[in-house]
């Protein structure tokens, strides 16, 4: 690896994860330099640029896709633009980390993961739970054998009133593909999947509900991120969910909502082994529930969680150095896009299906 390369960058869509995770993390990293802006909405790729002090700017990605000035992207854009501008990029020579959820629906994903194949570059998805102190440690505890075998796993991601921009882009399916569960499920599900190494889904039964945004105008929240709501605005995707997945590893149980009538937000993962159990704090620390001497323990360690953004980028800039990969691939993350279009189906069909 050449200590001093720098790897030119372009950031696609100048929004609120771009300027709040992206542009900083490259910003903090010696081997990365921006150098296109792009949004179709041109003051916040000027925007971007100014606060990030160069840059080229422009509103159609189409324009830098031959640059020969760019290495590598970061996708930023809604979920509904991840598909084609990934893939794009990929056929265009370029490596690729595009946010998270990969795309709207499986079959976009797998699509995208053709073209890191055709292509030969890195297409990474922003799994970024993947680089959160105490999740790694977790999947250390978890390989070295301290849980015994994990036979089950509880994902509660439940909110009392949280839907985002009620009736805009996150609760209309044709730009976000759905809702709590793509939107929030999808960090829940690829840490599990993450932690326990990567399991085969076998089978899926799932329920989604769309009910507590459908009166837009009437609806009551304690929090609104993304928000306001838009009156008339569309709100059609899924606000609370259940499901049971079937692996070649553990079974997982899922209860997560944007909004449900329970006035607590819970937020935590269940690992559950015959040796000991781990609750994690989803974005904060976890507590290791066990026995010793024929008495019973807890534990929560003191763990420096450290910026999850920042070691996802740096470690893409390291996989495009060495050509290298690591765990936040296409391949990884079309796990838990495989397990979210199956929980759409099942419910959709009332039934439980076989992947
Ligand atoms: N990893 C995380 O923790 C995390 C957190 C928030 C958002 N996200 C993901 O990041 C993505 C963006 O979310 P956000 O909250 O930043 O949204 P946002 O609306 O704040 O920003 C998206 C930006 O993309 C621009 N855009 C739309 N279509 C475009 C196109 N074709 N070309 C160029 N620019 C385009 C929009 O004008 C907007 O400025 C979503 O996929 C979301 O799921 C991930």
């Amino acid at each position: 690896m050449e200590k001093d390369k720098k790897i030119k960058i372009a950031v696609i869509g100048c929004g609120t994860i771009a300027n709040n995770a992206h542009i900083p993390a490259y910003m903090k990293n010696a081997n990365a330099e921006i150098v296109w802006f792009c949004d179709i909405i041109a003051e916040r790729a000027a925007a971007a640029a100014k606060a990030y002090g160069a840059g080229k700017v422009c509103t159609d990605y189409r324009d830098i896709l031959r640059a020969n000035d760019v290495d590598a992207v970061s996708v930023c854009t809604p979920n509904n633009a991840h598909s084609q501008i990934a893939i794009d990029f990929l056929l265009a020579g370029k490596d690729v980390l595009c946010e998270k959820p990969a795309a709207r629906t499986l079959d976009e994903a797998l699509l995208m993961q053709k073209a890191k194949n055709d292509s030969g570059r890195i297409l990474n998805i922003g799994v970024c739970n993947r680089f959160n102190g105490s999740v790694v440690k977790i999947k250390e505890l978890i390989d070295d054998g301290v849980l015994g075998d994990v036979y089950h796993v509880y994902i509660s991601f439940r909110s009392h009133r949280a839907i985002p921009g009620l009736g805009g882009a996150f609760t209309t399916k044709a730009i976000a593909g759905g809702g709590a569960l793509i939107d929030w499920g999808v960090h829940f599900i690829d840490l599990v999947m993450y932690c326990t190494g990567d399991p085969k889904p076998k089978t899926v039964s799932g329920m989604t509900f769309s009910r507590l945004g459908r009166d837009i105008e009437g609806y009551v929240y304690e929090d609104m991120w993304a928000g306001p709501p838009v009156p008339g605005g569309t709100y059609d995707v899924d606000d609370s969910v259940t499901a049971l997945v079937r692996t070649e590893g553990p079974t997982v149980t899922i209860h997560g909502a944007w909004a449900q009538n329970i006035g607590v937000n819970e937020m935590y993962i269940d690992f559950i082994g015959d040796k000991a159990g781990i609750r994690l704090q989803y974005g904060g620390g976890f507590t290791l529930y066990g026995t010793k001497d024929g008495r019973l323990i807890s534990k929560t360690p003191e763990i420096d969680i450290g910026n999850h953004y920042d070691n996802e980028i740096n470690s893409f800039i390291a996989c495009i150095l060495s050509g290298e990969q690591n765990t936040a691939t296409i391949d990884n993350a079309i796990i838990s896009s495989r397990i979210m279009q199956a929980i759409y189906d099942s419910s959709e069909q009332g039934r439980e299906l076989a992947i």
